[in-house]
């Protein structure tokens, strides 16, 4: 049987990361990898974590299941964070938060959610989008379809456009929306165009759904968690899927959670029931080890400062050499236009080069990129900025 099936080619990404992997140039650069790296080159566990993961480690008694919602001080946490303690739907009982493995966890069981709640539903998502939004939601079997989003001439939002294709929303409708650093292109709505974006739902009815992976990396913690505070207090009805992967940088031990908004608490408190008979066929129990150091972190004063004073590092960093590299790119004199990455915002950016340019980088400079000539700004530091601004003289 298994021989019917055919190669999946590889996610691209995975090719850059082993052509760079494989270059012995020292000057090379990936610039694809979608992680955080500090000024080494290196993704290290945050101070908090590690100290959690101490604290973790000594007081553990069993590895014995938690039953489906995982860590409940985790959910209760993260509903907290995202929601804002003052939340009005939190106080009447109408937000559950559940734990999943990593924000795609907690797309895929939103999106399981929705086909269970609404087979039919069509999911908008924006154009363009995280390439996985546009995998897990046809794999949950549901239609998905693009609203504009970026304009790459000006290298900015298409608000009036993507209003109006909004617009024509309504129930059954579902709208993906980015909280903030918008990956792949980095460009957000500000916060007059969140509370129109709000309104139009609230209007018409459709059901917005926000991915929220970055959350911290933008604005600040507060700041990047508006949309979904505005859609909680307006919407009936919400879904959040939270990762965090990057601000905890924890990626690998997986820990995400799906929350949703009800519009009554009885209604919230059933559809747990469905979400946890969902991931029981799923993944039956929720890994605990990563929600654990994050619960830890969140329930202790002092940790959440050292976290919160780490994301600060963290996006501090990235907007800096933001404005660094466009900077030094008009000073050495390209003529082409990059200001653009000052006003954007996250690890993520288009370049805007051909895919002959992207290959030009790789061939002759060992810079490693994906054709859509998205980057990782957290990938430049000093030793290799200059470096990669010849390059990309050369190429342009
Ligand atoms: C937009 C977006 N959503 C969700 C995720 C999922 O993150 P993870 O599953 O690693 O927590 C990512 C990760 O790159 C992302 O960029």
């Amino acid at each position: 049987m298994l021989d019917r099936l055919s190669a999946v080619p590889p996610d691209p990404i995975l090719g850059i990361i082993s052509a760079h992997a494989a270059d012995p140039n020292p000057n090379k650069i990936d610039l694809g990898i979608g992680v955080y790296k500090d000024e080494h080159g290196d993704t290290p566990i945050l101070e908090c974590v590690r100290r959690a993961e101490q604290i973790l480690d000594s007081t553990q008694t069993s590895k014995t299941y938690l039953g489906p919602p995982g860590v409940t001080g985790f959910n209760s946490a993260i509903g907290e964070l995202i929601f804002g303690s003052d939340s009005a739907a939190l106080k009447d009982d109408r937000v559950r938060t559940i734990q999943t493995p990593g924000g795609t966890g907690a797309l895929r069981v939103g999106a399981d959610l929705l086909k269970e709640a609404q087979p039919d539903a069509t999911v908008w998502v924006s154009d363009p989008t995280w390439a996985n939004h546009n995998a897990i939601f046809p794999a949950a079997g549901l239609e998905m379809k693009v609203y504009p989003y970026f304009d790459q001439d000006s290298n900015d939002l298409r608000f009036d456009e993507m209003m109006n294709t909004l617009q024509d929303r309504g129930p059954g409708d579902v709208v993906l929306f980015h909280a903030c650093c918008h990956n792949p292109c980095g460009v957000s709505p500000d916060p007059e165009q969140w509370e129109a974006i709000t309104d139009l739902a609230t209007a018409r009815g459709f059901l917005p759904m926000v991915d929220m992976a970055y959350l911290g990396f933008e604005r600040g913690i507060e700041e990047d968690a508006l949309s979904v505070r505005r859609f909680a207090e307006k919407c009936p009805e919400v879904l959040v899927a939270s990762s965090c992967s990057k601000n905890f940088a924890v990626y690998r031990e997986r820990v995400g959670a799906v929350s949703v908004v009800c519009h009554s608490a009885q209604n919230a408190s059933d559809v747990v029931t469905v979400i946890n008979s969902l991931t029981r066929k799923n993944y039956s129990m929720p890994p605990t080890h990563g929600t654990g150091i994050v619960d830890i972190v969140l329930h202790d004063d002092e940790l959440t400062q050292l976290w919160r004073r780490e994301v600060d590092g963290m996006r501090n960093r990235i907007n800096g050499l933001r404005k660094i590299l466009s900077d030094k790119i008009e000073a050495a004199g390209i003529e082409k236009d990059f200001s653009f990455l000052q006003r954007q915002s996250g690890m993520f950016s288009f370049l805007g080069l051909s895919v002959e340019q992207v290959r030009r980088l790789r061939e002759e400079f060992s810079i490693y990129t994906v054709d859509s000539a998205r980057i990782n700004v957290a990938s430049f530091n000093e030793g290799n900025m200059d470096y990669f601004i010849e390059s990309l003289k050369s190429v342009l």
